[in-house]
């Protein structure tokens, strides 16, 4: 033990998400502790057996839950302006519409670095607030050159897990010429935005760029070195799974509409499917089929989407109430996948369980058990947090 480090004790149920040490998937363990120190866990078990001479700091849990910090592995934070009217239009009627995407464009293209940057980092402690330990961000909003390499940069600054959403819908200056813009991101933004991001992604949707278009873009991002991960089957059935499983992607995200096909390909590939149901909820769409996923096997992530259109929540304690709520994941469930599955989602071994070296992201709730967070939806339940073992 070292005396810089810190004891947490008095934990009814912590989390693990290690079944070796603990019960079930989540690897729970109950009046447990944890020491933390040089930004890992040190040491993870019972209270009745924290290592003799431990020093340091001690933090009483008081009977309280302990869980890893949430993975959110799928964002979009760099933007400008917001889209409230557009909200309130949908829920009175109107139906969502990728387009209004270009709403956003404009806003983005005219804020300034700083101006991004500081939504971001506001974004960035709300979800903290909320237990979020790991967010990652994509571009997407700038649609230039200029202006897609400037968001990487400034989500940069934030988080190392930063995507090139080089194709999210076609800017008004490329209307009606879909293919010429595929054709700039792969000649020009790609080159020129490859060595700030580590994945790129592409809507591949009705109304977005269809599978050839999608495809001529992610193999052109990996050609430059980036994993991608795709944005399919939101708004209709198409063809955004088979091509992520098709190319290896680490994700398809959304999956609202999959087919058995669809289920079975993700089953038999590497691909994680995750899920974001406040993008379903905050556009009246329906939920994926993630019972029938994670019955066949599907590794299942489940994410925020907190973007000014689709789903202007940072929140994932609200994402796993309507996971649990309304696509029938158990607790547990929907629990490991906003932990282990966002972490397997963005391929990182360091985040999204509490092991012995991992990353000592931690989030702590008022209640004593990891249950409440569906039990109790929209009461604020996180009462610490701790990024690298440091609390924030
Ligand atoms: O993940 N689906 C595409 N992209 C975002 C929505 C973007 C927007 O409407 O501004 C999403 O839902
Ligand atoms: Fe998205």
């Amino acid at each position: 033990m070292n005396s810089s480090w810190t004891v947490i004790d008095n934990i009814a149920t912590l989390v693990t998400n290690d079944p070796t040490v603990g019960d079930g998937t989540l690897g729970v363990l109950r009046d447990a502790a944890v020491v933390i120190g040089d930004g890992v866990v040190q040491w993870v078990g019972p209270c009745s057996a924290i290592p003799e001479g431990a020093a340091g700091d001690r933090h009483d849990a008081g009977g309280r839950a302990v869980l890893p910090g949430f993975v959110d592995s799928h964002s979009h934070m760099v933007f400008g302006g917001d889209r409230a009217e557009e909200f309130a239009a949908r829920m009175t009627g109107s139906e969502y519409k990728a387009g209004g995407i270009r709403t956003t464009i404009a806003a983005t293209r005219a804020a300034s670095d700083a101006e991004l940057s500081a939504n971001m980092g506001r974004l960035v402690a709300e979800a903290a607030a909320s237990g979020t330990t790991t967010v990652e961000c994509k571009s997407g909003y700038g649609q230039t050159v200029v202006d897609e390499r400037r968001s990487l940069d400034v989500a940069a600054g934030h988080t190392a897990e930063t995507t090139l959403l080089a194709a999210h819908v076609t800017p008004p200056e490329y209307a009606g010429r879909v293919d010429d813009y595929v054709a700039m991101v792969v000649d020009e933004m790609i080159p020129a935005c490859a060595d700030g991001a580590r994945w790129i992604d592409v809507f591949c949707e009705k109304g977005a760029f269809d599978v050839d278009q999608s495809r001529a873009v992610l193999q052109a991002g990996m050609a430059a070195g980036l994993t991608p991960r795709v944005h399919g089957n939101q708004l209709t059935y198409g063809a955004g799974v088979q091509l992520a499983v098709e190319l290896g992607a680490a994700s398809v995200d959304h999956v609202t509409y999959t087919t058995d096909a669809d289920i079975e390909a993700l089953a038999a590939g590497d691909t994680v499917a995750t899920v974001l149901p406040g993008a379903d909820f905050c556009t009246r769409n329906q939920y994926p089929n993630a019972r029938g996923m994670i019955d066949a096997g599907v590794t299942v992530a489940l994410a925020a989407d907190c973007n000014p259109g689709t789903c202007y929540t940072t929140s994932i304690p609200f994402c796993i109430a309507l996971a649990v709520r309304d696509m029938r994941m158990s607790p547990d469930e929907a629990v490991w996948a906003a932990t282990a599955g966002g972490a397997a989602s963005l391929r990182r071994t360091d985040i999204g369980a509490l092991r012995v070296g991992m990353r000592a992201d931690l989030t702590m709730l008022n209640a004593p058990s990891y249950l409440h967070l569906a039990y109790r939806p929209g009461v604020q339940l996180v009462g610490a947090v701790y990024k690298d073992g440091v609390l924030l």
